[in-house]
């Protein structure tokens, strides 16, 4: 894996002339660009010119829906050769299989990554307890969800970076940890609370880092890309 493809940069942009203008001048410093509502306005299209940009798609929509739907949305995925893409661990342990499932079975030469979302870091624990009705703490949630996300056959989580520890000892050192919720030291913190610096993620053992404002909000985006790279290549 190259050093640019720990950082996933999130595409939080409303059209393809704008996404592709960051893949174009941000592809020496970032490997990795992840969509969500982006891929509602452009459909499979942006994945494409991502791609044939040379960047690598995170296709972050969550799947969460019985196991034979988010089986067809995995094979959707997988032919449109993403580099990686998630389901909500909250959808249990069948649907989490039949994802792994349709990826191992697809026959592709290029495999997606799969990744759980185990607690959603905008779910706090009386939310938890009093609106899902899931009793124990939020750490306890975590670390459950992300060892029925291993047994289930997904290669990872994506998670807070404050819940590392508690993922690789329940999973074990090849599980992949994509961590959001980065902000450099020199950045903004804007609307994130429980930060951390790039360095601090990956000396946590994060694997790829999310991170959208502080590269696409800076005055020069691509040196504030460079310097992040730098910060987690030292
Ligand atoms: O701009 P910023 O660096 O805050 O962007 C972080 C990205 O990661 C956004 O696309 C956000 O939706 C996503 N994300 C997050 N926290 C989570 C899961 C995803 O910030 N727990």
């Amino acid at each position: 894996m190259e050093p640019k493809d720990k950082i996933i940069l999130a595409l939080d942009v409303d059209s393809a002339e704008k996404a592709k203008a960051l893949v174009a001048e941000l592809h020496d410093y970032v490997g990795v660009y992840k969509i969500n509502s982006l891929f509602n306005e452009e459909g499979p299209s942006i994945v494409k010119e991502i791609q044939d940009n040379g960047g690598k798609v995170f296709l972050d929509l969550k799947y969460h829906d019985i196991p034979n739907t988010v089986a067809n949305y995995a094979k959707a995925a997988t032919k449109m050769g993403v580099f990686m893409f998630n389901v909500h661990a909250g959808g249990g342990f069948e649907m989490m299989k039949a994802a792994a499932d349709a990826v191992k079975e697809s026959g592709a030469e290029k495999k997606p990554i799969v990744l759980a979302v185990t607690v959603l870091t905008s779910i706090d624990q009386k939310a938890l307890n009093e609106e899902l009705k899931v009793s124990g703490s939020v750490e306890e949630q975590v670390n459950h969800l992300a060892k029925l996300a291993k047994k289930a056959g997904m290669d990872g989580v994506v998670c807070s970076p404050k819940e590392i520890p508690i993922i690789r000892e329940a999973c074990g050192k090849d599980f992949v940890i994509v961590t959001p919720g980065i902000r450099p030291a020199w950045s903004e913190k804007g609307d994130q609370k429980r930060i951390t610096t790039p360095k601090d993620a990956v000396d946590a053992g994060s694997d790829y880092l999310v991170i959208g404002r502080p590269i696409s909000g800076a005055e020069n985006r691509a040196e504030a890309a460079k310097k992040i790279l730098e910060e987690i290549s030292s």
